[in-house]
């Protein structure tokens, strides 16, 4: 097969789909692989780095495109990509499967296209999810950006010139990059305490030393959450969350907030009423900015400093701002993927298996997201095959 990179178009994104190490692997399973000039500079991976693994680097990027049976990104095509594409190419990446456009337009390339956002959380899954590689990363970064936005100390320090008090942070939203920012602070010596709707993720939180930020629930709602992804709550269940929480977060001097909801907008956590009650010198970083924001006053891609001296950093991509390590964890989470489907005869899709049948979203000229992915997997061939 010619496996296909290709340099990212969203603004700022500076990841790639594959490093020197996956084209290696996969140049050493017999496949060939073409390159966009320049596709890796922003994630500190030379031209001259992939050619050395196997690659070859293609002369534009319509060159690139037209050469993949399998092209690997990042984020989703633009339109003008996807008209490039070989007919019947398999597309993988994070294709934004709830909010693209473009998707008919794959379909109609008779493309075979995977969004990596739909894998199930299943253990099986867990080295190719890439929600979890990145979003890691972003909450890691999401500390280190308060921390680089916060006017003081993040640990206790007792020095001759006085006492300094340890920061109290805030972590809204216990998903993968929660967890990850809050073991950062807690390193950094912050003292932490976090909230989330799933009453699961209590026991997590204090396993890292923080503190549980508790809205009582009644057993339906407690029922309601108990899945990997939270639900939107009652209106009388956010009314109690917000007093809650704007009571910490008053208390607070750095909240990060991570909270999303699969295929919906950000759930809003702090009205710009409670930042304006926030003590002047807090941070807050909202890391789903991207997704609406759970901040009234969040701007997208822009870091605010409001009236009372909160800094509001909406920075978008966070984990694009650690593109090297980011773009490794990334690139592997695909080859591993990709070894669901390259055998020593060549490709093939197996439908049956749950986590292609996932996150395929278009295939054989039809759109599959939005159907109930099992009967369309039951009704399909349990594999299809390309040539090798
Ligand atoms: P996410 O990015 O979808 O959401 C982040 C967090 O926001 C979630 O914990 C969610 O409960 C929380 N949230 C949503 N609405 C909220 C609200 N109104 N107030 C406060 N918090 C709110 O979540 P992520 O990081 O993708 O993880 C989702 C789940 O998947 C977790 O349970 C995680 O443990 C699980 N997981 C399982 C894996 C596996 O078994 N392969 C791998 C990675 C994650």
């Amino acid at each position: 097969m010619q496996i296909a990179i290709v340099a990212e178009r969203v603004a700022n994104e500076t990841r790639v789909a594959a490093t020197p190490e996956t084209v290696k692997k996969l140049v050493g399973l017999g496949h060939s692989v073409v390159v966009e000039k320049g596709a890796g500079v922003a994630s500190a991976v030379p031209d001259s780095a992939y050619q050395a693994a196997g690659a070859s680097i293609a002369a534009s990027r319509a060159s690139a495109l037209a050469a993949g049976d399998i092209v690997l990104t990042v984020r989703a095509l633009p339109a003008e990509d996807i008209a490039q594409l070989k007919d019947g190419a398999v597309l993988i990446g994070m294709l934004a499967p709830y909010s693209n456009p473009d998707l008919p337009k794959l379909a109609a390339k008779q493309a075979s296209a995977f969004a990596m956002e739909l894998l199930p959380r299943t253990t099986r899954a867990q080295s190719m999810d890439v929600l979890s590689s990145q979003n890691n990363i972003a909450g890691y970064k999401a500390v280190l950006l308060a921390n680089h936005y916060y006017p003081r100390f993040m640990p206790m320090l007792m020095t001759a010139a006085g006492t300094v008090k340890p920061a109290r942070v805030l972590i809204l939203g216990v998903g993968v990059a929660g967890l990850q920012a809050i073991a950062t602070a807690k390193r950094l010596g912050a003292v932490v305490e976090a909230f989330d709707v799933r009453p699961s993720t209590k026991e997590q939180v204090e396993s890292l030393g923080a503190k549980f930020v508790e809205v009582p629930m009644t057993d339906a709602e407690k029922a309601a959450n108990d899945g990997v992804y939270a639900k939107e709550m009652s209106e009388d269940y956010q009314r109690r969350q917000t007093e809650l929480v704007d009571k910490h977060a008053k208390q607070a001097d750095i909240v990060i907030t991570t909270a999303l909801i699969p295929g919906k907008p950000a759930p809003r956590l702090l009205s710009a009423a409670t930042v304006a009650a926030m003590k002047p010198g807090s941070v807050i970083v909202d890391m789903a900015a991207e997704s609406g924001g759970n901040v009234e006053s969040t701007r997208c891609g822009e870091v605010v400093h409001t009236d009372n001296g909160v800094t509001v950093v909406g920075t978008a991509n966070l984990p694009g701002l650690m593109a090297g390590d980011a773009s490794a964890l990334y690139a592997k989470n695909l080859l591993t993927f990709l070894s669901l489907m390259l055998t020593k005869e060549g490709f093939s899709i197996n439908l049956e298996d749950e986590l292609l049948a996932a996150t395929l979203v278009t295939h054989a000229g039809e759109l599959r997201f939005g159907q109930a992915a099992p009967a369309a997997a039951s009704a399909a061939p349990a594999a299809v095959q390309a040539g090798a």
